[in-house]
């Protein structure tokens, strides 16, 4: 592969800590990059082919690492997905894939595949209306318990919302007119505790535990970073939950209840690692580049291969 001819595309708004880490990485395994928006990316259709235009790339990229699809409009995010459909159909390598994007941004069809998949996840009701939402809270809540309400897109423990039979559905416009609620996992101890598993190509490499204040548990919140010696059953659950939603590097979110039952709560297409790096003894960007650049690799021998057929 002559690496110096093309370079790889870093798919960010907001490059920072995690986009400099990758550059760093990608240049230690010979590789020149560059940050792009989505939102700077055209496609001029006109039978031509080479419809996807990057901005400060002649050639398409050698490879796309996607550390940000912006939110927006849902037209705004669907062309932003269209545009890493495209490239990944003309057989550049985007990290992760925009089919595994999709099915792990959208909290309910990440809960539903899982479940399908006799995987542990917690029970979850998502509806449109108001009317069913209530009547939902009201059944699961009446005799006590809580349910939670997430924003179907959410991230980083941003617009979750506990509520119960007194408080009532909560309206938050993060909603945007769908209601996901979950059944509240109530934790050992009632310590405010979660675990974050980082999975490349099938495999767990790395877990911590994250301690929150209060039982939203993201670091984005204020929740520190422990190291966790990881287990089998961690493991394995980790690894199948990415196995279901065939997604080539992931951080899946796993909850242990009060009987100590794990429960699949989220997988990150898109996940930080800025806490993670911090408890493990190895290079998680250069980890991940190593997974990368193999794919890419995977890709250019297939079409290599193809080209002599
Ligand atoms: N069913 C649940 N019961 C109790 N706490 C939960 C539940 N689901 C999520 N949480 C808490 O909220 C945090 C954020 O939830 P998550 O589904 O991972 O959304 P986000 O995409 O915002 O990270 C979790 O890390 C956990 O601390
Ligand atoms: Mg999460």
């Amino acid at each position: 592969m002559k690496a110096s001819q093309r370079k790889i595309a870093i798919v960010t708004d907001d490059p920072g800590w995690h986009g400099r880490q990758l550059t760093t990485s990608l240049k230690e395994h010979g590789f020149e990059s560059q940050y792009v928006s989505l939102t700077d990316c055209t496609i001029e259709i006109n039978g031509e082919g080479n419809e996807i235009t990057f901005p400060g790339f002649d050639t398409l990229p050698l490879g796309i690492f996607v550390r940000g699809v912006p939110g927006g409009s849902l037209e705004q995010v669907i062309f932003r997905l269209d545009i890493l459909h495209g490239l990944h159909m003309s057989g550049v390598t985007v990290y992760n894939t925009p089919r595994a994007i999709e099915r792990t941004v959208d909290k309910p069809l990440t809960s539903l595949l899982l479940s399908r998949a006799g995987l542990p996840t917690p029970t979850t009701w998502i509806c449109e209306t108001p009317e069913h939402a209530r009547s939902i809270l009201e059944k699961e809540t009446s005799k006590g318990g809580q349910l939670i309400l997430k924003p179907l897109f959410g991230s980083q423990g941003i617009g979750i919302h506990l509520v119960d039979y007194k408080t009532g559905l909560i309206h938050d416009e993060k909603f945007a007119g769908i209601y996901y609620l979950q059944r509240f996992i109530e934790r050992q101890n009632n310590e405010y505790t979660d675990i974050r598993v980082l999975v490349i190509d099938g495999i767990a490499k790395a877990a911590m535990l994250r301690r929150g204040q209060e039982w939203v548990t993201n670091r984005a919140q204020g929740a520190i970073c422990e190291p966790l010696v990881m287990d089998k059953v961690i493991a394995d659950l980790a690894e199948s939950a990415c196995k279901v939603l065939d997604i080539d590097y992931a951080g899946v979110d796993l909850m242990q209840d009060k009987n100590g039952q794990f429960y699949i709560i989220e997988v990150n297409s898109i996940p930080a690692w800025y806490g993670l790096q911090g408890v493990v003894d190895f290079d998680i960007a250069s980890c991940l580049i190593d997974s990368f650049v193999k794919h890419i690799a995977e890709i250019n021998q297939l079409k290599a291969c193809s080209e002599l057929n």
